[in-house]
């Protein structure tokens, strides 16, 4: 059996939770590969809204294992404020959610140097959601990291000790105003250590192996979006993982030749939280709208979501670096009843028509180029089958498919599991 890649193709928040939850049903396994609690998933059913930060978007289905692969960063505080989250919905997590052993954990100090490099870069600062995410990153490269399975050893209190210390070295390096208190926020990481430690920790990568030998299907979920990959999202304002397909193969130990299908999911139009060029943003009150009519607010942090019109320039670019073979569109609903709507087909840049994403997207080099499309006037939120598309709804799909070369399998028409409609 081959491994299927869920990613977001934009700048995150696409709606990849809703998805894997409604994708669920098909597979046997749902792995995490990358990022950490900077990540906020947001699923939808019964009347109940969850937002998942860690744990993969398959964990309401009973049928399905969870596991959190190696490439995955996890603070175990945020960890267990979400194993408390499940409890209302008395899922045995024991059984159903295992980790990797090399996973690489999340320290108190980890979080602290986040803020600290954040204020010192002051008016230049990514936007980060100070999960601690780049400084663990940074330790896992420089080969300094924890790991799940150091946890399994004796020795790793050691290794903490040294490593905090020198964090809080180059805390004071920074030369900013962060107050804190350690041993508080120590004494919660440990106690939250120690819950951790009721779970499985396993090597994650001989499991997944076996479990294709024995005809298991897995779903491989991915954080953040493609916009926002160390490698070839708009650096430096991105994450610190390698976001995009080939993140899943490093990220779960599956080799790139047991990939199969690549979803790749994007909103009907383009948000950003944080910092960093967005070509497409809007600041009027066609912006204001789509942030009040798509609830735009971060689920991690509960910042204002940047918004602006669909980018297919950089949607046919993260198409192509990630191998998309189905797409997914969210939030169609949200348009409803706009004036006109504009995708941007090409940018003008430094005085050319170009239609590929180029090295420096600020907005003083470059200008999108928009085609423009009636609006669709209906309510869809209702709807359930394609049949009932609108016609303007149609010509919009239709008009993307036939840019992007690939065919948009989901049209998700409001937040809830069952407001998704397959074509
Ligand atoms: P993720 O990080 O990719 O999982 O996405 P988030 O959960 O951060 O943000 C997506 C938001 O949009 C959540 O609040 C979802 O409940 C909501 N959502 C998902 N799909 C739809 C949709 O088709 N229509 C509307 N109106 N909301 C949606
Ligand atoms: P999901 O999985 C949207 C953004 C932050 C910031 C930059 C770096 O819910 O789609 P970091 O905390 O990683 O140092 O932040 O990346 N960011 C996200 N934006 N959705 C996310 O995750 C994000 N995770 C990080 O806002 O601009
Ligand atoms: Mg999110």
């Amino acid at each position: 059996m081959a491994v299927d890649l869920l990613l977001g193709l934009q700048w995150g928040d696409e709606g990849k939770g809703k998805i894997v939850d409604v994708l669920t049903s098909n597979y046997d396994i749902i792995a995490r590969f990358q990022g950490g609690p900077n990540a906020g998933h947001t699923l939808e059913f019964d009347g109940i809204k969850h937002v998942l930060r860690t744990i993969p978007s398959g964990i309401f289905h009973d049928q399905a294992v969870n596991l959190i692969g190696n490439g995955v960063v996890i603070d175990p505080v945020v960890f267990v404020q979400e194993l408390d989250g499940l409890d209302q919905f008395d899922i045995d997590y024991k059984k159903k959610l295992i980790i990797s052993r090399k996973a690489h954990i999340i320290l108190p100090t980890h979080r602290l140097l986040d803020a600290a490099s954040e204020t010192s870069k002051g008016k230049a600062k990514i936007g980060s959601t100070l999960k601690g995410i780049g400084p663990t990153y940074m330790d896992k490269t420089g080969r300094n990291g924890i790991r799940i399975g150091d946890l399994e050893m004796g020795t790793w209190k050691t290794k903490y000790r040294n490593l905090a210390n020198k964090h809080e070295e180059l805390i004071k390096f920074h030369d900013v105003d962060i107050q804190y208190n350690l041993p508080e926020m120590e004494e919660e990481f440990f106690k939250a250590i120690d819950r951790l430690k009721e779970l499985s920790f396993i090597d994650s990568e001989e499991y997944l192996q076996q479990a294709q030998k024995n005809g298991k299907s897995i779903l491989a979920e991915g954080a953040q979006g493609s916009l926002l990959d160390i490698d070839f999202g708009t650096y430096p304002f991105v994450t610190s993982s390698n976001t995009t397909a080939a993140g899943a193969c490093t990220g779960l130990g599956v080799s790139p030749r047991q990939i199969g299908e690549v979803y790749g999911i994007f909103k009907a139009y383009t948000t950003r939280v944080g910092s960093g060029p967005f070509p497409t943003e809007l600041f009027n009150e066609i912006g204001a709208k789509m942030a009040k009519v798509g609830h735009e607010f971060g689920a991690v942090t509960g910042r204002p979501r940047r918004c602006g019109w669909l980018d297919l320039v950089a949607l046919k670019y993260t198409c192509q670096i990630n191998g998309v073979t189905q797409l997914m569109m969210m939030k169609g609903d949200v348009l409803s009843g706009f004036d006109k709507l504009k995708v941007c087909t090409a940018y003008k840049y430094k005085g050319e028509k170009i239609t590929h994403l180029p090295y420096n997207i600020e907005p003083e080099n470059l200008t999108p180029l928009y085609a423009e499309f009636d609006c669709w006037e209906e309510d869809l939120t209702a709807m359930t089958t394609a049949s009932k598309f609108p016609k303007e709804l149609n010509e919009y799909i239709e008009f993307l498919e036939k840019e992007l070369e690939i065919p948009i399998k989901i049209v998700s028409v409001g937040p809830d599991r069952t407001q998704t409609i397959h074509r």
